[in-house]
């Protein structure tokens, strides 16, 4: 009996010192980074849908963190990080690097030019989501993988 509660915290302390360090896992900074991706997706979709009033604020921060996004997130894919933590992303990444950074250069690039643009009511808006929309699915479609 006190044998297993000494085995018990060992797993507990164990945890923990896992889910500190995962934090820093290349894994895990990515897709933190794509889920803010995903919720300025969502905040746009949201006005779109009509769910949500115009907002340009809104739509400015959202298309910021996707033109960010697209800079920062080759920078997260060492060898050695090709899975654990739950990742999705595809092998191809590393097979095909070039290709994959361009697909990222190539949001930023559709990111500014709809911030430079700037939609100004929720049918410009819809523009926006499908513009951006086609950068996410190009990458996607081959980069990531579907669990
Ligand atoms: C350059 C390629 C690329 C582009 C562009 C891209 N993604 Fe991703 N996305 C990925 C990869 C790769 C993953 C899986 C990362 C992992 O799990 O390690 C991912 C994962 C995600 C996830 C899941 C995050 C999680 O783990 O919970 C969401 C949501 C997402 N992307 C949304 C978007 C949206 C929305 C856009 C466009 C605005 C977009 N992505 C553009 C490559 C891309």
């Amino acid at each position: 009996m006190k044998l297993k509660l000494v085995l018990a915290a060992a797993i507990v302390t164990g945890l923990g010192l896992t889910a500190a360090i995962a934090a820093d896992e290349p894994q895990v900074v990515r897709q933190e980074m794509m889920k803010k991706v995903g919720g300025a997706m969502g905040a746009i979709g949201a006005i779109v849908k009509g769910e949500k009033p115009f907002d340009a604020e809104v739509v400015k921060a959202s298309l910021t963190t996707m033109a960010e996004a697209g800079k920062d997130f080759p920078n997260h894919f060492p060898a050695g990080s090709e899975v654990g933590m739950d990742s999705e992303a595809s092998p191809k990444i590393w097979e095909n690097m070039d290709d994959f950074k361009a697909k990222a250069a190539e949001l930023t690039k559709v990111a500014e030019a709809q911030l430079a643009a700037m939609p100004t009511d929720e049918a410009s808006t819809g523009a926006v989501m499908k513009a951006v929309g086609a950068a996410c699915s190009s990458c996607h479609e081959t980069y990531r993988l579907k669990k």
